[in-house]
């Protein structure tokens, strides 16, 4: 990492999804979604240093689970938007990790958010958020939220959002797996669960919406909902434990978060989330145990502008 260097650092939040509601696959392979994306604190941080060409390195604690060349995603969103705006200088992108990799929590379409914001800062591309929210759709399903933070329904694949009416702060215990699954191997394990059922069209229930709405963590807890959960459960079995021990140990409600294997469990305040942890970790069902809370805001800058000296 060039670290006499000047750069731009950006910092972006994990995303849970408090509703995954899932149809049928469509013609390109994806699948329709409903979706009530959640943001929540934990951040990787990108930062965007000047160079002559396009780089990245990744320092954290599963650092070495993550891509260092062209097929990281940061380094894709870098190069679109180079690509997009004549920009010809090139960027060494620095990630530290601190959301779980392959977890199902959006660690790898945050970097790229984080690289889009901070690569645009960077080179001064004066483009607007809406313009970014573009190139981000392009990078993955889950890449636009990355940048808008908050409580947001998804649509689509998840890349059309509306920011939602939530109240309050939602505090949460995430209990980490060991190993990760792979998105695609999740989806197509739900097309086998499902194979011959007709599907209704993916919503958000109203349900969910209302205890948004009025702030209610324990109506929250009782509506939270994953239509992928049985497949992560198909390919990774432990995860009922993890369920079951949060939700016996005083949890409002629990659910893997996305494709998984990640599960995250809503309490009451932070000294149920201190409690939870620590059952969690004493049973041995999680291979860590994070607590978090959101709403969180999008992919902000953190690290002033292109002349702060890091
Ligand atoms: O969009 P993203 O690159 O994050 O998607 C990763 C994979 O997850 C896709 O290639 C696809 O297999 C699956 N996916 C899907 N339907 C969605 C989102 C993702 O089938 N709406």
């Amino acid at each position: 990492m060039p670290g006499s260097r000047t750069g731009v650092t950006v910092r972006v939040p994990a995303k849970i999804n408090l509703e995954l509601s899932v149809g049928g696959p469509r013609p390109d392979g994806f699948h329709e979604l409903a979706t009530v994306f959640h943001a929540v604190s934990l951040f990787d941080e990108v930062t965007a240093f000047p160079s002559d060409q396009v780089g990245v390195s990744v320092a954290g604690p599963q650092a070495d689970l993550v891509p260092d060349d062209a097929s990281n995603l940061a380094v894709r969103a870098a190069l679109l938007l180079a690509r997009h705006t004549g920009v010809t200088d090139g960027v060494h992108l620095h990630i530290r990790k601190g959301i779980p990799v392959a977890g199902g929590m959006a660690g790898g379409s945050a970097d790229a958010a984080g690289a889009l914001l901070a690569c645009d800062a960077l080179w001064r591309t004066g483009l607007s958020r809406d313009d970014l929210r573009v190139l981000a759709a392009d990078l993955g399903s889950d890449v636009p939220f990355g940048l808008l933070g908050g409580t947001a329904i998804g649509t689509g694949r998840g890349e059309r959002l509306t920011p939602a009416l939530a109240r309050g702060s939602f505090h949460w215990v995430v209990a980490l797996s060991a190993g990760g699954l792979a998105t695609p191997a999740v989806y197509r394990e739900i097309d086998r669960l499902r194979a011959g059922r007709v599907l209704p069209e993916p919503r958000v229930s109203d349900r969910l919406m209302q205890a948004l709405r009025s702030g209610d963590a324990r109506a929250l807890g009782a509506a939270l909902s994953n239509d992928l959960q049985p497949a992560a459960l198909s390919l990774d079995p432990h995860l009922d434990r993890t369920l079951a021990v949060g939700l016996d140990s005083g949890a409002l409600g629990g659910l893997v978060s996305g494709s998984g294997p990640t599960v995250v469990f809503l309490v009451e305040g932070q000294e149920q989330a201190l409690d939870l942890s620590v059952a969690l970790a004493a049973t041995g069902v999680a291979a860590d145990v994070r607590r978090a809370h959101g709403p969180v805001p999008g992919a902000k800058v953190v690290d002033g502008s292109p002349v702060t000296r890091l």
